[in-house]
């Protein structure tokens, strides 16, 4: 196929215009409600028993932050009026560690994740003092109280054994007591996106959406009429999963080899995870690079997305380091478009779906509304951020006003934190 040829197919292939983007957040709506109402539906919508901050909450609180990555720790202190600082943090990555176990591999049971985290939470705690702790566990889970959440299944291709099914606080409580931290009480578990919308609420009181945009792909909301309970309550959409969307052939070759095909739609064509080995995919057909399956990063499409060189050095340089490939300068210009469409496409869907949500809370738009997003494709992703509030103004015009997109840094774990005060109040 001649270059033309092949890129303009591809780019029709990716390009969501502004009827499909309105057609998404259309379904999105409906799909919510459906949820909501207890029929079929691809979004979980998740009771999650937390509300919004008020702001006042106060106190020295650790938290623990675990997502697929890494897994963090940290010690916030909040003061009250949306103010907090971090005292102490530290971040362990979960795979990788020479000499260490793959915490995120099958060969791994329940018992070393979890050890593995206490022990990470026992360094930071210290000996002579008492503490309370919110845990971030961003997966889908069935919340039966505030501190009582059972993985319904893993996501993110994380496949550690014996923990889906399983009350991940019980987990956690028995491995602190294992490893002898008896000073930590876990208060509240919650997911990351319910994280990032209380640190945001904690401040800014029109927050009401809460998502993420880095390894994975998620969104919550504030629910002003729950199915269960009379109180607002923030739904946790499990949106990664919605599925109304139009696939082409390389989501279908991804899914196909992944660990759970059929399911995190979205996720599969949005989130970090999976980005680079859709590119890997494409530009496998189109362009010789032997890269085995998911040797491209998000890391390498924002590399090349960034190279500004007339002669694209720097992609070239990192294609000759990493995978000991020669290419040419036609090669790296086909791969820094095709990413360029893939995360185009990314961001276009993500603010799609959050047109679904704002539309399913104020249909006629008549009051401000804050989305609060964290997550290493919307902080680093060049040009992620932009393309997302265009679409978000391509589809609702002069209503884009009433809508801001905040980066909450750090949110999933200093809304753990913010979460225990939540739930430590008398
Ligand atoms: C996956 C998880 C979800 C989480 C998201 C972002 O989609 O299923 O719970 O919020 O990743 O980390």
């Amino acid at each position: 196929m001649g270059e033309n040829t092949w890129l303009y197919t591809l780019s029709q292939q990716l390009t969501i215009n502004k009827v499909e983007l309105t057609t998404i957040a259309n379904d999105f709506r409906k799909e919510m409600q459906n949820g909501l109402e207890g029929k079929a539906s691809s979004l979980k919508m998740l009771p999650t028993h937390l509300g919004r901050p008020t702001g006042s909450e106060r106190g020295a609180f650790l938290a623990v932050d675990f997502g697929g990555t890494n897994v963090r720790v940290l010690a916030a202190e909040l003061a009250g009026e949306g103010q907090y600082t971090i005292k102490h943090q530290l971040s362990v990555p979960l795979t990788g560690g020479a000499g260490t176990p793959d915490y995120t591999a099958h060969t791994t049971n329940a018992d070393t994740l979890f050890d593995f985290l206490a022990n990470q939470i026992g360094q930071l705690a210290s000996p002579s003092l008492k503490y309370r702790l919110g845990h971030t566990f961003s997966f889908p889970c069935r919340q039966t109280s505030v501190n009582h959440s059972i993985l319904l299944h893993w996501t993110k291709e994380i496949a550690t054994s014996g923990v889906e099914g399983q009350d991940v606080g019980c987990l956690l409580d028995k491995a602190l007591l294992r490893q002898g931290v008896t000073n930590v009480k876990p208060v509240v578990i919650l997911n990351d996106t319910v994280g990032t919308l209380i640190t945001s609420a904690y401040a800014d009181n029109a927050t009401d959406i809460g998502s993420i945009c880095g390894t994975g792909h998620n969104t919550c909301y504030l629910e002003p009429l729950p199915p269960l309970g009379n109180k607002p309550m923030i739904i946790n959409m499990e949106s990664g999963n919605f599925d109304l969307l139009p696939l082409t052939r390389y989501d279908l070759l991804l899914d196909a080899d992944s660990q759970r095909p059929g399911e995190q739609r979205l996720e599969k064509m949005v989130s970090g995870r999976y980005i680079g080995e859709l590119v890997r995919l494409i530009a496998q057909e189109v362009i010789n690079i032997p890269i085995l399956p998911y040797g491209l990063k998000s890391e390498d499409i924002s590399l090349f997305l960034a190279d500004t060189t007339p002669d694209l050095t720097k992609i070239e340089h990192l294609l000759a380091e990493k995978f000991n490939c020669a290419t040419t300068h036609l090669n790296r210009a086909n791969l820094q478009t095709l990413s360029r469409l893939v995360v185009h496409r990314s961001a276009r869907l993500a603010a799609a779906t959050y047109v679904g949500v704002l539309w399913h809370l104020d249909m006629k738009m008549q009051h401000n509304h804050t989305i609060a997003i964290d997550g290493s494709l919307y902080e680093k992703m060049p040009g992620y951020a932009g393309h997302l509030q265009d679409a978000l103004v391509e589809v609702t015009g002069s209503d884009a006003a009433k809508i801001h997109v905040r980066l909450i840094k750090d949110g999933s774990g200093i809304g753990a934190a913010i979460a225990a005060a939540i739930a430590a109040k008398p």
